[in-house]
């Protein structure tokens, strides 16, 4: 059997449409191939530095303690408020350093420390406020310790927030 020369032309149509469709996808995959290669590397290349979130805690705590001992409440209420989000981003991350949790460790070891000082900025208690900063600082040193960076000490002083950097004697 021979097909008309319109059947045959039709067929050669169709056959044109679908390579060119094809080759279409092809490339769109190729692109979106190469679109994930470059984010999985931007990933590899940046990740999370716990270092960097540790470093923000340290100047936003520092400087939360010192607007209380001045009893500059608002300014007080905006460190608070600046650690806090610190804290729930680096739990919402889900992120476990070395085996280490951390992100699930944030709950009880900052944010729960840090309601009882936000109370004492809210009510303006000056002693509440210090006793409660020294409850939180505990916490962050403790949970330095249970990471095993238990040399990562910090401590509360009439001039701010200080790290010991002399080795612990006992
Ligand atoms: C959930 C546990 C945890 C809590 C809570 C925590 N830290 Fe850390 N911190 C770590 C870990 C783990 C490291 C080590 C990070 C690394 O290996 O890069 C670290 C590192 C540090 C460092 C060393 C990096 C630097 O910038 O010098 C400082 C300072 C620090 N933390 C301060 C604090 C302060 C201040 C608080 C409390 C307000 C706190 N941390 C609360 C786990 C914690």
């Amino acid at each position: 059997m021979t097909l008309p020369k319109w059947a045959v032309g039709l067929l050669v149509a169709a056959l044109i449409g679908l390579s060119i469709t094809l080759y279409a996808v092809h490339r769109e995959n190729a692109y979106l191939q190469k679109e994930v290669e470059k984010l999985t590397h931007i990933v590899e290349e940046h990740p999370v530095e716990l270092a960097t979130f540790m470093a923000s805690y340290e100047r936003f705590a520092n400087k939360l303690y010192l607007a209380g001992k001045a009893q500059n409440w608002e300014l007080a209420a905006f460190y608070h408020e600046e650690l806090e989000e610190t804290a729930e981003h680096l739990q919402k991350l889900g992120i476990t350093d070395d085996g280490i949790p951390v992100s699930a460790m944030m709950g009880p070891n900052l944010l729960e420390p840090l309601k009882a000082v936000e109370q004492a900025i809210q009510t303006r208690q000056p002693e509440a406020f210090t006793q409660n900063m020294q409850t939180l600082i505990q916490h962050c040193n403790s949970c330095h310790q249970a990471a095993g960076k238990p040399y990562l000490r910090l401590q509360l002083t009439p001039t701010g927030l200080s790290q010991y950097f002399e080795p612990q004697t006992k």
